[in-house]
């Protein structure tokens, strides 16, 4: 096949420009090329290549890249790294969060060709909902699909184990995010996120959240920065400001139980089960607690030498997850 001499040459330049969507744009218009000289082969298995490449992509990214394997020095209590192979397809989302976190997740993966006109990715996201609906969930699953380290800050342990210095490490934090490009995430936000005015707010915790706001605003690193937090209703407005998306997480419905059950037990291979008794049964419950509670009917099977879990099982593990004793007992989802 003759590939013209012009896209060779914006293929190498993209490569020397490390402009990764461009060179996978260049190489799909040579796989058209291919297919049009009749090529289908060829054609077809550039294609391959691209899709690979882009499910797996790091998303483009110049020096600052370095994978690390551990935060060093005065970070290295503060943050937790990870490599999360969490995907999307593996959650249950509404479709409107899906949309904005694919579009956050897309605008990362072409950070360079934005910034090429002037554009900045969108970076900044709230996740915000009761506990076990998929904050860090989320914050694993936008690393996973960019391939990024996750580094996660539990921001109650940062103010209460270093009162008095906590501007200086968050300080520390935010120039991480510039040096080690990361999907930052800022876990149990709620200490310090909660309005600013409320009465019971200390003076540290105030402190913290305008040192957190500023740093947020004048942060120009090509980190992705998540803040989760529990308490959505009672966040400071001054917050939702700064963040270029809130993602909005709430229990699972009917039909997203549904999913829940028929993801955890695809094993177990349920072939009739009667959906609204486990939707009544699960109502109230987070998204973590119908994970729990497929994952207790599914060991009772197996202890049980049974190969197929049935309605009943279901219903009555869920049940028992609204009982306060297992709510009491019940190891903290998040
Ligand atoms: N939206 C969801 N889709 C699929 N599984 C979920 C979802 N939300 C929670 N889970 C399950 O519950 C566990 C805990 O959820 P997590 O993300 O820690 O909740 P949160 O951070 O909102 O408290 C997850 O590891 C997963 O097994
Ligand atoms: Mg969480």
């Amino acid at each position: 096949m003759a590939t013209s001499p012009e896209l060779i040459r914006l293929l190498v330049d993209s490569f020397a420009e490390r402009d990764d969507e461009r060179f996978r744009t260049v190489a799909l218009d040579i796989a058209a090329a291919a297919a049009k000289a009749g090529d289908q082969k060829l054609a077809s298995s550039v294609r391959a290549m691209v899709d690979r490449s882009r499910r797996s992509a790091l998303p483009s990214v110049g020096p600052k890249a370095v994978p690390i394997s551990r935060p060093a020095g005065e970070l290295a209590p503060l943050l937790t790294i990870s490599y999360p192979k969490t995907r999307f397809v593996d959650m249950v989302l509404p479709n409107q969060s899906k949309a904005i976190l694919d579009r956050i997740l897309e605008e990362n993966r072409s950070a360079n060709t934005l910034r090429a006109h002037g554009f900045e990715p969108r970076r900044r996201v709230l996740l915000a909902g009761p506990p076990g609906c998929g904050k860090t969930m989320t914050a694993r699953a936008i690393a996973g699909e960019t391939g990024l380290p996750l580094l996660v800050v539990q921001f109650h342990a940062l103010i209460t184990k270093y009162m008095g210095e906590t501007g200086a490490k968050l300080h520390a934090i935010f120039e991480s995010m510039s040096s080690t490009r990361g999907v930052y995430l800022f876990d149990e936000f709620d200490v310090v996120g909660t309005s600013r005015s409320a009465s019971n707010d200390v003076g540290e915790a105030r402190r913290v959240v305008n040192s957190f706001l500023q740093l947020l605003e004048h942060d120009d690193s090509e980190s992705i920065v998540i803040a989760a937090t529990n308490m959505a209703g009672k966040l400071d407005v001054a917050l939702f400001r700064r963040f270029d998306d809130i993602v909005q997480f709430g229990k699972p419905r009917a039909a997203d139980v549904r999913r829940l059950v028929e993801n955890r037990l695809a094993a177990f291979a349920p072939l009739r089960l009667r959906w609204t008794d486990i939707s009544t049964a699960a109502k109230g419950l987070s998204h973590a607690e119908v994970v729990k509670a497929c994952e207790d009917a599914a060991k009772a099977v197996v202890l049980g030498h049974k190969s197929v879990v049935a309605t009943a099982q279901i219903v009555s593990a869920l049940m028992a997850r609204k009982r306060p004793s297992v709510r009491a007992n019940r190891s903290r989802t998040t």
